[in-house]
C-alpha cells in the first residue's frame, strides 16, 4: 500500500498501537532490570512516566477523551502553533460548524467580524480590534473564563436560543442597567427584574423561561445548582451545593455587568454561532487550544 502525504495518518493508525504496546513492553522489561531506584529518576521520558503511572494504577481511562487527557494533558506537552494554526483554519475543529477563519480573519471589522484575525499568531494574541478592544485570554493563564473561553464553552441562555436573537432587546438591556445600577433588591427588581427570569418567551421567540432550567439549589433538576427564582438565589450563583456556599460561581457582579455571568450569558453566542448547545463542551481540540494558552501561547 502506498502512502501519500494526504492519507499518511490514517494509513499509519493500524500500526500505532502494536507499536505502542511493542514499546511499553520493552519498557517495562527495561524497569524490571534496573530496579525500582530507575522509578523515582527525574529525567523520566514520557513513556517511562507512563508505564509507572499505569503500574501503578493512576491512568484511568474514562470516556471518550481519555487518550487526550491521558498522553497530552496531564503531562503538559507543549502545544506548536502550527496545530493552533490547524484548528482555526479547519472546519469542525470544535464541533460542527464553519472553520474560525472563515469569518474572523484579518483585523479590519468591516471584513471580519470584532475585527478579529485568528489567521494568525499575532492576531490571535491581539484579539477584538473593534470597539471595546479587547484580548480574547491571558497568555499563561488559563483561559476558560475568558472571552475566548466562554465564547468555546458557553452556552447563550436560555438554552437553544438562536444566534441570530437581537442581544439588544429590551429585557436585556434592563438586566444590564439593573446590574449596572448595583443588583439591589429595589422596587425596581421585584416588578420588573425579576419576572423576567420567570417568563417564558423574554428572551426571544419559543424558548423556555430561565427558571424552568434554574429553579432551586439542587441539581437535578437545577442546572448548575443555580436558582433564578428568588433574589437571594439570583445573588447566591451557580455551585453552591457542590463547592460550598462561600466558593459558589458568582453570577452577578454588582455594578459590573460585563463581568456577570447572568449578562453574559445573554449576550454570547457559543462558537461557531449556530452549533448546537448538546455538542461536547470539552472537546478535545478545545482543550488543547487553551493548553497552548495556559502554556504561554507562543508562536512557534
Ligand atoms: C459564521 C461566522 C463565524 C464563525 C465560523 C465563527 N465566528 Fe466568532 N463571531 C462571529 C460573529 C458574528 C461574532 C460577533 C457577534 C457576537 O458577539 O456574537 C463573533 C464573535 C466572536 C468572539 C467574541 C470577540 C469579542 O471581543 O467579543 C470570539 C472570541 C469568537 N467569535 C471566536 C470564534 C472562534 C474561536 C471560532 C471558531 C470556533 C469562531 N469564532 C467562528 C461569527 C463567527
Ligand atoms: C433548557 C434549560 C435551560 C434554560 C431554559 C436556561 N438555562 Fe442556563 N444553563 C443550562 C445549562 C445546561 C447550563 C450549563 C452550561 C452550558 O450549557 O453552557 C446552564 C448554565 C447557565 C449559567 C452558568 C452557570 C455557571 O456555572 O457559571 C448561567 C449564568 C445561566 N445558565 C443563566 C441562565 C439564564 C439567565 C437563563 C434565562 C435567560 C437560563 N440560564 C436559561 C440550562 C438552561
Amino acid at each position: 500500500m502506498t502512502q501519500s502525504t494526504g492519507t499518511k495518518i490514517d494509513s499509519a493508525r493500524p500500526t500505532t498501537p502494536m507499536r505502542w504496546l511493542a514499546g511499553l513492553a520493552a519498557l517495562a522489561l527495561t524497569l524490571v532490570l534496573s530496579g525500582p531506584g530507575a522509578l523515582a529518576d527525574d529525567d523520566d521520558s514520557l513513556a517511562d512516566q507512563l508505564a509507572d503511572d499505569i503500574r501503578a494504577g493512576k491512568v484511568a481511562i474514562e470516556g471518550d477523551h481519555a487518550a487526550v487527557s491521558e498522553l497530552i494533558l496531564k503531562r503538559n506537552l507543549p502545544i506548536p502553533y502550527s496545530y493552533v494554526e490547524t484548528l482555526m483554519r479547519t472546519p469542525n475543529a470544535f464541533g460542527p460548524g464553519p472553520a474560525c477563519i472563515v469569518c474572523h480573519s484579518t483585523g479590519d471589522p468591516a471584513k471580519s467580524y470584532r475585527g478579529l484575525d485568528l489567521s494568525t499568531c499575532d492576531g490571535i494574541k491581539a484579539g477584538s480590534t473593534e470597539a471595546p478592544q479587547r484580548a480574547l485570554f491571558v497568555a499563561g493563564e488559563d483561559p476558560k473564563r475568558e472571552i475566548l473561553g466562554r465564547r468555546l464553552r458557553n452556552n447563550r441562555m436560555p438554552l437553544g436560543v438562536q444566534f441570530n436573537v437581537p442581544t439588544d432587546s429590551a429585557p436585556i438591556v434592563a438586566i444590564r442597567d439593573w446590574i449596572a445600577a448595583g443588583a439591589n433588591n429595589d422596587d425596581n427588581f421585584k416588578s420588573n427584574i425579576q419576572k423576567l427570569f420567570t417568563t417564558a418567551n423574554t428572551f426571544g421567540p419559543d424558548t423556555p423561561a430561565c427558571a424552568e432550567c434554574h429553579m432551586s439549589n439542587q441539581e437535578p433538576p437545577s442546572f448548575h445548582e443555580l436558582d433564578l427564582t428568588t433574589y437571594d438565589g439570583i445573588m447566591l450563583g451557580a455551585d453552591s451545593v457542590a463547592k460550598g456556599v462561600d466558593k459558589a460561581t458568582k453570577v452577578i457582579i454588582p455594578g459590573e455587568p460585563d463581568k456577570s455571568g447572568v449578562f453574559q450569558h445573554l449576550v454570547e453566542d457559543r462558537m461557531p454561532p449556530g452549533i448546537d448547545p448538546t455538542e461536547d463542551r470539552d472537546h478535545p481540540n478545545t482543550q488543547i487550544l487553551f493548553a497552548w494558552v495556559k502554556q504561554g501561547a507562543q508562536c512557534k
